[in-house]
């Protein structure tokens, strides 16, 4: 009898294990992967700089120590010296960005990036 129980108890173990639910990204997979291989000026990195940095960098923004980033040729500027990057990696070669705030997420630097290794052009 005592063994009946401890098989019966066995199997009923091992099937509520089998319904444990951890296959959720197999089963659901991830829609919003990174998309960084249609990347283009206009349409990925002016929008990032424009709703990240511009509040401090466009326009009349007085904030930003002059620095512009909201026109192709001013931000150009800071894409061939590298700093546009490195500001958005925090990785010590340039004062972190945006000031004051966190890092920017990982698929949206990796698009900036993506952009710039492509020879950031004005597309
Ligand atoms: C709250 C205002 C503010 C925001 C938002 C901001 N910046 Fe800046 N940024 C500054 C100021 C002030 C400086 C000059 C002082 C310094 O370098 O820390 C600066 C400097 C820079 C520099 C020159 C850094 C260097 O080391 O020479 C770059 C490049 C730059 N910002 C890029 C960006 C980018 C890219 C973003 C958006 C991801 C951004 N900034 C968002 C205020 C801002």
């Amino acid at each position: 009898m005592k063994t009946l129980i401890i098989i019966t108890a066995g199997i009923f173990l091992f099937g509520m294990n089998s319904c444990f639910y951890d296959k959720a990204d197999l089963i659901y997979p991830q829609t919003t992967a990174c998309d960084t291989a249609t990347v283009t000026y206009s349409g990925t990195v002016a929008k990032i700089l424009g709703s990240n940095c511009n509040g401090c960098h466009g326009g009349a923004a007085a904030a930003g120590a002059g620095i512009k980033l909201d026109t192709y040729a001013t931000a150009s500027t800071y894409v061939t010296n590298g700093r546009l990057l490195n500001s958005m990696l925090h990785n010590g070669q340039a004062s972190p960005m945006p000031k004051g705030g966190t890092k920017l997420d990982a698929c949206t630097i990796n698009k900036v990036s993506s952009w710039i290794k492509k020879g950031a052009t004005n597309n």
